[in-house]
């Protein structure tokens, strides 16, 4: 029975380390973002990424400990997400966690990164417990700078992808739009501050694939209709309408979001639906999520530090896995891409 592990958390350009246990407990987290470094490139650069987690990891990993006020020999067991993501990013955690491993000689086992998203909603810590009578099955809409998905979470390791994005992410879109904009990296929470007091119906930006009765979902037409927006725009008149683009440019994804959520629900027969992944930062999606809650609807949303890139959700998703019995062996490496027993997929396209 593993009771408590740590977890190390650097697929793309967080570094994050926690120690969790059994129950999903988060003992310590401590995380270090690169916003910084990459800002002045406009987004993530792979090697900038590999090089920083190199940097963070040790520190952040003794940090961690102390703050626990635990040390290695109280630990069962070591976890690290080994897929999907960034491979030079992945490489740094995985080997950090298996040379741990083996100086420790405790297991370890490599999860996959979006699972940690899905179990994200059972975390807690001292601040932050979910609602008490939340547990599977639900839908979780998961969205960040990397993905736009739907599942049906039904139980622990039983994920279906439902719905996609077919091209751009949600996260990446605000991503794409700020930078039209002439907004810092990255751009979805600066369009989610600007648009405040925003006229959200100023500018009908398309809603893609929102009106077709599947769980799929696009972006890339919106952005495209921005760009010929913008480029239209004299400068002045940019920045005068600032506010209004953000608040129907958000308006447009976040309709889109909620739309496919609620069908993915009414198709499933669940009230229950959880939202990860940083764009459920969104100060709109929430809003429009606490409308659906007033409806009857339960939809959890973890905290901003379980919902963004985090080890928490790496040592939930660990733990349970150990606990089942598996572990990884020690030529198990990093991988750009999900396994294919992973999720079943059963994409609604036609419905
Ligand atoms: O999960 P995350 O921290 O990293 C990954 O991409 O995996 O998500 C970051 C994404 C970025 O695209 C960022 O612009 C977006 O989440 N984001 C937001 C907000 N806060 C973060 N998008 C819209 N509104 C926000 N308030
Ligand atoms: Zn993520």
């Amino acid at each position: 029975m593993f009771r408590q592990i740590l977890s190390v958390e650097t697929s793309c350009d967080d570094t994050s380390v926690a120690i969790v246990n059994a129950e999903g407990f988060v003992l310590a987290q401590c995380s270090a973002s690169q916003d910084l470094q990459h800002a002045p490139f406009g987004g993530v650069v792979p090697e900038v990424a590999s090089r920083n987690h190199t940097i963070a990891l040790l520190p952040l990993i003794e940090e961690t400990l102390k703050k626990a006020n635990l040390s290695m020999n109280d630990l069962d067991g070591f976890t690290v997400t080994n897929r999907p993501g960034l491979i030079g990013s992945l490489i740094v955690g995985v080997m950090t966690v298996k040379a741990l491993s083996q100086a420790y000689n405790k297991p370890f086992i490599g999860v996959n990164h979006l699972e940690g998203h899905l179990l994200a909603p059972f975390l807690k810590d001292n601040e932050y417990a979910p609602p008490a009578d939340f547990n599977y099955p639900y839908i979780a809409l998961a969205v960040s700078g990397g993905h736009s998905s739907l599942y049906w979470v039904e139980a622990f390791n039983k994920y279906t992808i439902i719905g996609t994005t077919k091209d751009d992410a949600a996260g990446e879109a605000f991503d794409k739009f700020a930078k039209m904009l002439g907004l810092p990296f990255p751009g979805g929470v600066n369009v989610d501050r600007l648009s405040k007091g925003g006229d959200r119906k100023k500018y009908d930006f398309p809603r893609g694939l929102l009106h077709e009765k599947n769980l799929m979902m696009s972006f890339s037409g919106l952005k495209s209709a921005a760009h010929r927006l913008l480029t239209k725009m004299s400068d002045d008149e940019k920045k005068a309408e600032t506010p209004h683009l953000c608040a129907s440019f958000q308006e447009a994804v976040v309709e889109t979001l909620v739309g496919k959520m609620t069908l993915a629900a009414a198709l499933f027969k669940t009230k229950k639906i959880v939202i990860t992944g940083g764009v459920s930062a969104n100060s709109r999606l929430r809003e429009m999520a606490s409308e659906m809650t007033a409806k009857g609807y339960q939809i959890v949303i973890p905290p901003i530090r379980y919902c963004t890139d985090n080890a928490g959700m790496i040592g939930y998703a660990g733990i349970l896995h150990l606990n089942a019995g598996e572990s990884s062996p020690l030529d198990q490496g990093p991988a750009s891409s999900s396994y294919e027993a992973d999720f079943t997929v059963r994409l609604r396209e036609q419905i």
